[in-house]
């Protein structure tokens, strides 16, 4: 028995074994169970994954009772005040920020690979026009497998690295015309003249033939600096639900832009990427401030299923380092761009009382990053609908950092957890079941 060790004992049956405690650079220590079934004959369950660590990353690491969040080690405050996200993605993909000429090299690459194929476009024309933009993501993004065969030797860092700086330039181009077919309006092309968030606005509202001079109508630099903010605060986020989707569909070793589309899907649930579109569809419910203590006790009864959208986090048992600078953004945005709509001062107000509220404190639910962004969305005149795609303009750069981080790992082994079999034991096919 060793201090790098923990004993566990199955009393059933009297054995029991030393297992490995494996220690990160920092953070919560890991039995490596790997051997439990056969040295033990038990399978560990672990319900939502709440204590099981399912792998090792250098990419990202969260702190949640302190409420740290470090990508590469550089602690989310900085690179929100100091860095653009285009260098943020450039971080979680290679480990170290960019050199000048690294990031030109970087951002001219993003460029060069910001148009989609021709036959891709005319995918949209399938969605009906009131598609949810989020299901067009998810069938584009996956269709992307049908147009890059050439390179997907993932044994060859080179054909990794291209599949990885595709999906990160053509996600934007995807989001806008998801968008634009939305509205029914025509498809605007990517400008090699523009930075990766000034594109995706510009291709998000402008309309064709427009004086492009007069842009300041839709690249505002407030709106830039917020959706730069916005993309680096949402890039990763260690092993959330899509990551974790990303990663289980990447270790049967299929096509890497299938395997985004399964992040895709995974990100739209309410309970996690969604929940920004469900925050502003929650405040548009609860209407007004008189309203608000009827929601907190919805949120409070066990046999109600309301829960309040942009609060709690599986790991920040603590505040969110991300909500507290959107809270901050939301500020200079709504300046810039003011509005009638009182939600701001809605959430406020609703922020206001669910932290004062015992159930909140003794639960630990406090703002996630989801709880502002959508009203930042708002401000810039992006809809509803595209809030949970701007999520996924941002988590792209963490999905496929983790992806490139998994598949150079030598001796990847297929994910396949185990499982308490509740079903019927072994029975006889009989007629008489034959209801
Ligand atoms: C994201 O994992 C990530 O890192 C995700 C993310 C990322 O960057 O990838 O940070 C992005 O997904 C942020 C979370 C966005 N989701 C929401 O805002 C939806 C509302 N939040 C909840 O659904 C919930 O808080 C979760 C899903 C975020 C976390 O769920 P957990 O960790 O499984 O917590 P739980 O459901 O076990 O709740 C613990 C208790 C429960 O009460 P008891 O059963 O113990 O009595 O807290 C209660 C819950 O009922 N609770 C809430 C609540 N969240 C938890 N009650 C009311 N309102 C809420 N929002």
């Amino acid at each position: 028995m060793t201090k790098d060790t923990a004993t566990i004992r199955n009393n059933a049956t009297g054995k029991e074994s030393e297992f490995s405690l494996q220690h990160g650079t920092v953070g919560t220590p890991a039995i490596d169970i790997g051997s439990l079934n056969k040295e033990l004959g038990v399978f560990t369950f672990d319900h939502g994954f709440m204590s099981t660590a399912s792998c090792k990353s250098a990419i990202t690491y969260i702190d949640g009772e302190n409420g740290v969040l470090l990508y590469r080690g550089y602690p989310i405050e900085q690179l929100a005040k100091n860095s653009t996200f285009v260098e943020v993605a450039y971080l979680l993909m290679n480990g170290e920020l960019p050199k000048a000429p690294e990031l030109a090299s970087f951002k001219s690459e993003i460029r060069q690979h910001s148009m989609i194929h021709e036959a891709l476009r005319v995918f949209f024309n399938g969605f009906h026009y009131d598609a949810h933009p989020m299901s067009m993501m998810v069938g584009v993004m996956g269709s992307l497998s049908a147009f890059y065969h050439g390179e997907l030797d993932m044994n060859d860092p080179e054909h990794r690295r291209n599949s990885a700086m595709r999906m990160l330039a053509k996600v934007t181009t995807i989001a806008a015309a998801s968008y634009r077919h939305s509205v029914g309006w025509p498809f605007i092309y990517p400008r090699l003249d523009l930075g990766y968030c000034e594109n995706f606005l510009n291709m998000m509202f402008s309309l064709p033939g427009q004086n492009y001079i007069d842009q300041s109508n839709y690249i505002d630099p407030v709106a830039v600096k917020a959706l730069n903010l916005l993309f680096i605060l949402h890039a990763d986020h260690e092993q959330n639900a899509s990551t974790s989707t990303v990663r289980l569909a990447s270790s049967t070793g299929a096509n890497p832009y299938a395997c985004v589309a399964a992040g895709i899907s995974a990100l739209w649930g309410p309970a996690h990427g969604g929940a920004n579109e469900a925050v502003l569809s929650m405040l548009a419910e609860i209407g007004t401030v008189d309203r608000i203590p009827e929601y907190i006790a919805k949120a409070k009864d066990k046999n109600d299923p309301f829960r309040l959208m942009g609060f709690g986090h599986r790991v920040y048992k603590n505040f969110d380092p991300r909500a507290t600078i959107t809270r901050d953004t939301c500020y200079e945005v709504l300046e810039k761009f003011p509005s009638e709509d009182p939600l701001f001062e809605l959430a406020l107000a609703l922020e206001e009382v669910a932290l004062k509220d015992e159930y909140f404190i003794e639960k630990k639910l406090y703002p996630n990053v989801d709880f502002y962004s959508g009203i930042i969305y708002k401000a810039l005149k992006i809809p509803e609908d595209m809030f949970t795609v701007m999520f996924v303009i941002a988590r792209t750069a963490g999905w496929v950092s983790h992806w490139m981080e998994m598949m150079s790992e030598p001796g990847q082994r297929i994910g396949r957890p185990r499982q308490i079999y509740t079903g019927y034991g072994a029975r006889d096919y009989t007629e008489a079941d034959k209801r």
